[in-house]
């Protein structure tokens, strides 16, 4: 069977994720929509989808759309995916999941109660790169993973109304791009003990820089997320054994560096892992084989993962003091 993808929310993101949608087989973006049906009309002529909608509750109702992609800006995520899983349609929302905890769980709640697979777009966690890193650190090749430095950070000069800078649209640093550094370690050294974070902010109140220390039982984590300031965006994974470098930008890596040996002698291995298109590609077939074979739950990136890596974010707004007006 064919699953029929619909896409909501026509920005930046959904455009490069049509693309990937595209590369994988024996699936179809078969609805998108946007606020206004002019814009829709315009994306689905351009990647030749047979239904373009003015409203996001018009493609909710399509009978023909199993699982929606929810592309909006991270307030709505909560709003737009219970929609979408009370009119019966599986989910796979963009990252940050929602915007705090509470949030998150009502999410889940919603898709176990309708019995909807519902996975968060943590793409980074199904690149090759990092799927291949998670190995050797499973299997011990690096020793005990005890340090990992990661960060996130570009030049961005946006307006204060921007998606980027709005409160009202949860904007800043942390949740635009800290996730992912945040996400590395929690994947690599697991649920911190402790957590410290500073921070600078815009006038709006929005987070420009966030340096962020974790503690967890084999180790600590040096994690940045900024607007300010362009960073090599090479992830540095450090255990007893050895090494490994995710090569930028390490959340779309298409490649490593692993140095194995930390006594003088050295084994190095570079390599070219690169992604099927951009690498969208490999979170969508997560799902397509999750809703196959009718789980709920994607047990590489779970329902408890995107819980605690927002708890996470949670625990770092509550030491930089970051609230957003609509919470
Ligand atoms: N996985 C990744 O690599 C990645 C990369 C970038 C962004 N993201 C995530 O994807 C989400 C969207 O990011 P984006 O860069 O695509 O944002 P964007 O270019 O601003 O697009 C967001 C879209 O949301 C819709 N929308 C609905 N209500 C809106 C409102 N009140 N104001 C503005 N837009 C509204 C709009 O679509 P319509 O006008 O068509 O309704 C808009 O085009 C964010 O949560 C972001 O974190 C993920």
């Amino acid at each position: 069977m064919t699953i029929k993808w619909g896409i909501i929310g026509l920005g930046n993101i959904a455009h490069q994720f049509i693309q990937d949608l595209q590369l994988v087989k024996n699936t179809a973006c078969h609805a998108v929509a946007s606020r206004t049906v002019d814009k829709a009309r315009d994306f689905a002529n351009k990647y030749e989808v047979p239904k373009a909608y003015g409203s996001y509750a018009e493609l909710l109702a399509d009978p023909q759309v199993d699982i929606v992609y929810i592309a909006t800006p991270h307030n709505f995520h909560f709003e737009h995916t219970i929609n979408a899983l009370r009119a019966g349609k599986h989910v796979l929302c963009e990252k940050p999941f929602a915007v705090n905890a509470k949030q998150v769980r009502e999410m889940i709640a919603t898709a176990v109660k309708q019995r909807r697979f519902l996975m968060e777009a943590f793409w980074t966690r199904f690149n090759p790169s990092f799927e291949y890193c998670l190995e050797l650190v499973e299997n011990g090749a690096l020793g005990v993973v005890n340090y990992i430095n990661a960060d996130f950070t570009f030049f961005r000069n946006d307006p204060p109304e921007s998606r980027m800078l709005n409160m009202d649209y949860a904007g800043g640093s942390l949740l635009e791009l800290g996730v992912y550094p945040l996400f590395l370690a929690y994947m690599l050294l697991g649920k911190p003990t402790e957590v410290k974070a500073v921070a600078h902010f815009h006038e709006t109140g929005a987070d420009l820089q966030v340096g962020i220390l974790l503690k967890s039982e084999q180790g600590i984590a040096n994690l940045f997320s900024g607007f300010q300031s362009q960073s090599d965006m090479v992830a540095k994974i450090y255990g007893t054994k050895g090494r490994m470098y995710l090569q930028p930008y390490w959340h779309e890596t298409q490649g490593y560096e692993l140095v194995i040996g930390n006594d003088g002698v050295y084994k190095t291995e570079k390599a070219q892992l690169p992604t099927r298109g951009k690498g969208f590609t490999y979170e969508i077939e997560e799902c397509l084989q999750c809703i196959r074979a009718d789980q709920l739950e994607s047990s590489k990136w779970s329902h408890q993962n995107s819980l605690e890596l927002t708890s996470l974010t949670d625990t770092v707004r509550e030491q930089i003091g970051l609230k957003y007006p609509f919470e």
